[in-house]
């Protein structure tokens, strides 16, 4: 997560743009200090994902209680003849892209004369993820032209590719991680970005069995709670605080009221974090927890609403045997 550095990075996959040091540093500072000192207290997601962050969130797409990622690439394997798309000059733009495995599925079904007009955008805070990457997708695709982004997607605008003919893709209900709020705004926004021709294919992860849920963030193996542990060191690494992760317990439950998974982390004992600024301290008390993530659980009603509120028409909704996943094409 690179706030400090230039704007453009030549490296050997073409190009990449880090638009993260137009948001600044301060403006870092000033979010985790602020979730930090509110009660209770929380952390953004979005700082999960430095590259130890990025590695334990593929290695959960693996684990046998994580359903979202198996349903979903279940779906996207055949997803090119469900879809009315046209391939011609197709910029695929992808948010939250991570290791880039979901669209790779999507490109594998793409006619092999139509590859060389395809641009692709990965989109994502994790400069490391796009990085790896882009370099695999490449090796794979010599013919597509890739340029990645790292951008924060919910704060900033600044990154979106202009062309005709594009089709923005956000998987794994990375949506789900969002606020209500920033959803509907992002929405609003996407949608208003989009023109004629263009489409949005949106994975949504859907109210199901409470255990089925439960146990998709408490998995045996602990690499959940060490994926949501690490936010402390990527924080501490970010604006020099002093958190000790073993010092807190995993905790991941579900919130019936508010359909969705919560995860935050418990402090085993009183502790006082010191800041850049020494005479500003952060003070914990043994048993309180920090919201680290919330992970929203959808209906047929949500896909509707997110319709609604990007001024999209839902042109095809994509599903498992179980109901489990959704896949929305929505079009302008
Ligand atoms: N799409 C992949 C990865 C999902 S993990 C999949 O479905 O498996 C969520 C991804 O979104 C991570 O790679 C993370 O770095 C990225 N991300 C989270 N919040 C972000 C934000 N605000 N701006 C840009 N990228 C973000
Ligand atoms: C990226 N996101 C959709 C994942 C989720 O399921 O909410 C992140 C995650 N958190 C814990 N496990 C996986």
């Amino acid at each position: 997560m690179n706030f400090t550095k230039e704007l453009i990075i030549e490296n050997t996959n073409g190009n990449l743009e880090n638009h993260l040091p137009k948001l600044g540093i301060e403006k870092v500072e000033s979010e985790i200090y602020t979730g930090l000192k509110a009660i209770p207290k929380y952390i953004s997601p979005k700082y999960f994902y430095d590259e130890r962050g990025s590695e334990l969130f593929e290695e959960i797409t693996e684990l046998d209680e994580y359903y979202p990622t198996k349903t979903e690439k279940g779906i996207l394997v055949t997803i090119a003849s469900k879809l009315n798309l046209d391939y011609s000059n197709l910029s695929l733009i992808e948010l939250g892209s991570g290791d880039a495995s979901k669209i790779r599925l999507l490109i594998n079904q793409i006619p092999k004369e139509k590859l060389s007009s395809i641009k692709y955008y990965p989109i994502d805070i994790s400069q490391s993820a796009i990085e790896k990457s882009s370099k695999i997708l490449a090796s794979e695709f010599s013919s597509i032209s890739i340029r990645g982004i790292v951008a924060d997607f919910i704060h900033q605008k600044s990154w979106v590719p202009k062309s005709n003919n594009r089709l923005f893709c956000f998987f794994g209900s990375t949506i789900g991680n969002m606020t209500i709020s920033e959803t509907k705004e992002f929405l609003k926004l996407l949608g208003s970005e989009m023109g004629k021709g263009d489409s949005l294919l949106l994975g949504m992860d859907m109210v199901k069995d409470l255990n089925v849920l439960v146990k998709a963030y408490n998995d045996e193996k602990n690499i959940t709670a060490q994926f949501n542990k690490n936010i402390l060191n990527v924080v501490n690494k970010l604006v020099g605080l002093n958190f000790n992760a073993n010092e807190f317990e995993h905790l991941a439950f579900y919130n019936k009221d508010k359909e969705r998974i919560e995860m935050h982390l418990k402090a085993k004992k009183d502790m006082i974090i010191k800041t850049k600024n020494l005479s500003d301290k952060i003070f914990i008390r043994k048993g309180e927890t920090i919201h680290t993530e919330n992970s929203h659980k959808f209906t047929k009603e949500s896909i509707e609403k997110f319709g609604f509120w990007a001024k999209l028409k839902v042109e095809k909704v994509l599903t498992d045997k179980n109901n489990w996943f959704s896949l929305i094409h929505f079009r302008k």
